[in-house]
């Protein structure tokens, strides 16, 4: 009925290659999304540099995930997928921001407890507004959802609670931002350690499937998944939380039900078990790794949708800038 769509606003950090965790975590369900929101995705390369990058390494990072993006559905043309770093309105914003966030607040932040515990040697001042950052991400696009997962969410509360205060003295500028719930994308665990998420920088190289692993690998690393003593494929989180994190992979790659994964491998043994839910896995990413490297081979396309995209994304971004400027009392230029 002509009924505008909503907005939303999400991105990945810029760095490594993605996990399966983050394709069936995150990736997957954006795809889903871009059909019912206007959608802008990032490529979160300002955020990245909280942490010391290896420049190559970094800008080669960058762009293998906007093709990434790109093979796992997402459309350059219906949605925007942009660089961050290729808008100042980000580094912008956030500066301003800045100005209407408090020590105490950035302070409580977990994630920045848990990242300065672990880089104690580079605790910069990005990592400790590095909330703020993200705040001006989504304000920009004057977002109405985000879709984040757990560890991000109070990141999206200080977003809230930064872009309440600023309405406060200044009117209604920034949208609200709403977590968005749905259909959650599926938590996925470490195949070695599955008390753990699935992470990259796993210390066990099998814990992690990588999006751009070949199928051989894939299947080797699923047949040596850490299970349980007993030999009965059933959804326990609790006391089966191997097995069961291989039937939420197997139920959210095939799309069937637990019931049907717990039916269809009842009497079977975890070898059976294990090398079916790495043909399905393998499965799954072949057409994506296969568009991913024609992506890679024929740059020039994927060049043109990035400046295109990037463009896009800062004629909207721009808008909300100028209008905080001058809410502010910045002259104009
Ligand atoms: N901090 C997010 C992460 O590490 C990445 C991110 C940056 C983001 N800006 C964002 C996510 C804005 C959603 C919206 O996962």
């Amino acid at each position: 009925m002509g009924e505008e769509k909503k907005i939303l606003y999400s991105g990945m950090q810029a760095t490594n290659t993605l996990t399966l965790g983050n394709y069936l975590g995150a990736l997957k369900n954006w795809v889903h999304l871009s059909e019912d929101y206007t959608c802008f995705f990032g490529v979160m390369d300002l955020h990245s540099l909280t942490v010391r990058q290896n420049p190559t390494e970094f800008r080669q990072n960058a762009k293998k995930l906007y093709a990434l993006y790109v093979a796992a559905g997402l459309s350059p043309e219906e949605n925007v997928l942009y660089f961050q770093s290729h808008v100042s309105a980000h580094a912008e914003l956030a500066w301003i921001l800045n100005c209407f966030t408090y020590m105490g607040e950035l302070g409580r932040m977990t994630q920045f407890k848990d990242k300065s515990a672990k880089h104690a040697d580079n605790v910069n001042a990005g990592l400790f507004t590095y909330p703020v950052l993200m705040a001006a991400d989504i304000l920009l696009y004057q977002a109405d959802a985000v879709p984040v997962g757990a560890d991000q969410k109070q990141h999206l509360e200080i977003c809230r609670d930064i872009a309440e205060r600023f309405n406060g003295i200044y009117g209604d500028v920034f949208t609200i931002p709403e977590p968005y719930i749905g259909k959650a994308g599926a938590r996925i665990q470490s195949l070695s350690d599955p008390e753990k998420k699935m992470s990259k920088s796993d210390e066990n190289p099998n814990g992690a499937v990588m999006l751009l692993d070949d199928r051989d690998t894939v299947l080797r690393k699923f047949k040596r998944a850490v299970t349980d003593s007993e030999s009965a494929v059933r959804f326990d989180p609790e006391k089966k939380p191997g097995v069961s994190n291989l039937i939420n992979i197997y139920s959210s790659v095939t799309g069937k039900t637990k019931e049907d994964v717990e039916a269809e491998f009842d009497g079977k043994g975890y070898g059976e078990f294990k090398a079916a839910v790495g043909e399905a896995v393998a499965d799954e990413l072949a057409p994506l790794q296969k568009k991913y490297e024609k992506l890679m081979a024929e740059k020039s396309w994927l060049e043109e949708r990035i400046r295109e995209n990037d463009q896009k994304a800062a004629y909207c971004a721009n808008k909300t800038l100028r209008k905080v400027k001058k809410k502010v009392g910045l002259t104009e230029p």
